[in-house]
């Protein structure tokens, strides 16, 4: 049966950390042709950059095709169902990669495409992210399971993913937003039920300080989403205290990483500089995009023969 990630739920802990390890050897072994003869359709209805390039870039390295498809170009929904949209591209390619606005435009997407589907963002989360996460963790402290994430800021679809893939590999999470942006109920028990089994734990606060103390990864995302632009003023407004500076850094562990999916807008999320803070590895993170990819689409289309 053909699988999809289009939450971390998808996963289980053994299949995140087996493919952490994964992104882990193909980072480090560098093209190979697993992916020869395949194709993987990119279906946008937001921008993006990173996901994009990174996605094209991993068939790429894998002997794979790819081709991109604007927001202009399918109007999903709107020039055509979303159903039948599935129906036909999966006849002509290996796996879809759909970044939607609606998380449902994705869940439909997958009910009626008999080749993987990939959640490349919806606003409900953003696993791809989360992997590309874990996997920067793991490389830059050795180790995943009894670290502490704190995130700092909206409790959006980047916020989601990452309670959900921190709890399930034993991170532990804290959790700091302004009173009426905190993560959805349904969302934090589910995030509480993985860190029952994981042995981890999470937390939740309204101050940002009480967050980052003893965190090993202090993280933020923007704080007015993609198709939020009409609230960006009462956002700005709701979030300030929220911003990430050097002082919050240094109120958390001496050897803290700073992450950040990107794009960033200092001045808002983070103090202008930050991203050249010593601490940040936001690069490297963006950079993993690309590794945390290569694995998921070698799960996804060559089980068993990752090598
Ligand atoms: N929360 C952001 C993430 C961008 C990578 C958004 O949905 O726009």
């Amino acid at each position: 049966m053909k699988k999809d990630l289009l939450s971390i739920s998808d996963l289980d802990r053994k299949e995140a950390e087996a493919l952490i390890e994964q992104a882990l050897h193909m980072k480090r072994e560098g093209p190979s042709s697993l992916l020869a003869g395949k194709t993987l359709a990119l279906l946008f209805e937001k921008p993006s950059l990173r996901t994009k390039v990174s996605f094209q870039m991993a068939m790429h390295r894998l002997g794979g095709h790819s081709i991109y498809m604007s927001p202009e170009e399918v109007g999903l929904g709107k020039r055509e169902p979303v159903a039948d949209v599935a129906r036909e591209l999966s006849r002509y390619v290996d796996a879809i990669t759909a970044r939607t606005f609606a998380h449902e435009t994705v869940r439909i997407l997958a009910e009626h495409s008999p080749v993987p589907v990939i959640n490349a963002l919806s606003d409900l989360e953003h696993p791809c992210q989360s992997l590309a996460d874990l996997l920067t963790i793991r490389e830059k402290k050795g180790k995943l399971s009894g670290l502490t994430l704190a995130y700092v800021g909206d409790g959006n679809n980047v916020a989601n993913s990452l309670l959900l893939a921190a709890c399930l590999v034993g991170v532990n999470f804290s959790i700091a937003t302004p009173q009426g942006y905190q993560l959805e109920e349904g969302m934090l028990n589910r995030g509480k039920e993985y860190a029952a089994a994981g042995g981890s734990r999470v937390r939740t606060t309204t101050d940002p300080y009480e967050a980052v103390k003893d965190a090993d990864v202090v993280y933020t995302d923007v704080w007015t989403s993609m198709g939020q632009e009409k609230e960006g003023q009462k956002r700005r407004h709701a979030f300030s205290g929220f911003q990430v500076d050097t002082r919050m850094l240094d109120a958390a562990k001496k050897d803290v990483i700073f992450m950040h999916p990107l794009p960033a807008h200092p001045g808002e999320e983070i103090a202008p500089g930050l991203l050249d803070d010593p601490r940040s590895v936001v690069f490297d993170e963006a950079e993993n995009r690309l590794h945390a990819q290569k694995a998921l689409l070698a799960r996804l289309l060559a089980p068993g023969k990752e090598g």
